[in-house]
């Protein structure tokens, strides 16, 4: 059973009885994403590139509520930068918790992420696009390669299967050279798969509540 919870920035997120998770922090689902996708990632990789590239090709492990994908987006207007957005989500939620967790202020271009068709590239506005396909991570036919991972399972403890280092590899694989790969987990053996595969591995200050998040680069 799913249902929606207020987190401690105001903004909404899930519950998953059955698995007695939630898809964000509890101390913040914005603020969650914002400081580890869109700054430790896409922000990070934007500044990184100079001006070597107008636009980037991200991959999301996880869908979910979409919060992560809304709000590259509107990193990507607001900065004028094409962002590509792929993301795989293997148990899609219902459109009615759909329509209760989206935030409030969405504007109309906003509204076309939730509601884009699966399996099919969607242009949300002139600077961003998604693809979100309805699949599972580990057996998908990726065809594409990408310049960000937002690695975002559930955690290490209900998900083991996907922080294994035959599943981080999958991930690894997808990206470019130079690629920046970024999660919430901040576990040691995660850390050192990472490592293992050939990145170059750094640890940040985490958002609210959690001490460090990983960022690591495919050298
Ligand atoms: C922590 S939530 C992701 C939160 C999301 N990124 C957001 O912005 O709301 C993890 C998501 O991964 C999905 N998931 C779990 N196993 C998966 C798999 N094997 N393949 C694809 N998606 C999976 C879950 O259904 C859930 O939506």
């Amino acid at each position: 059973m799913k249902k929606k919870i207020i987190t401690a920035d105001g903004s909404f997120s899930v519950f998953d009885s059955v698995l007695n998770e939630t898809y964000h922090s509890i101390n913040g689902a914005l603020t969650e994403s914002l400081h580890v996708y869109i700054n430790s990632g896409l922000l990070f990789w934007k500044n990184k590139m100079k001006k070597q590239s107008n636009f980037c090709n991200i991959f999301e492990m996880g869908f979910g509520t979409g919060l992560n994908a809304l709000l590259a987006k509107r990193f990507s207007d607001q900065k004028k930068f094409k962002v590509n957005f792929f993301s795989i989500e293997k148990f899609p939620l219902s459109s009615s918790l759909y329509n209760s967790i989206k935030p409030i202020d969405l504007s109309l271009s906003e509204e076309k992420i939730f509601k884009a068709p699966w399996n099919k590239k969607f242009l949300i506005s002139k600077f961003f696009t998604i693809t979100k396909i309805k699949g599972d991570y580990l057996d998908f036919n990726y065809r594409k390669s990408f310049d960000i991972v937002f690695y975002d399972p559930f955690g290490y403890n209900t998900q083991p299967n996907l922080w294994s280092k035959k599943a981080l590899k999958i991930s690894f694989d997808l990206l470019n050279k130079g690629g920046v790969w970024v999660s919430y987990c901040s576990k040691g053996k995660v850390r050192r798969d990472l490592l293992e595969l050939g990145m170059k591995v750094h640890r940040l200050d985490g958002p609210p509540g959690k001490r460090e998040i990983i960022r690591a680069i495919k050298v």
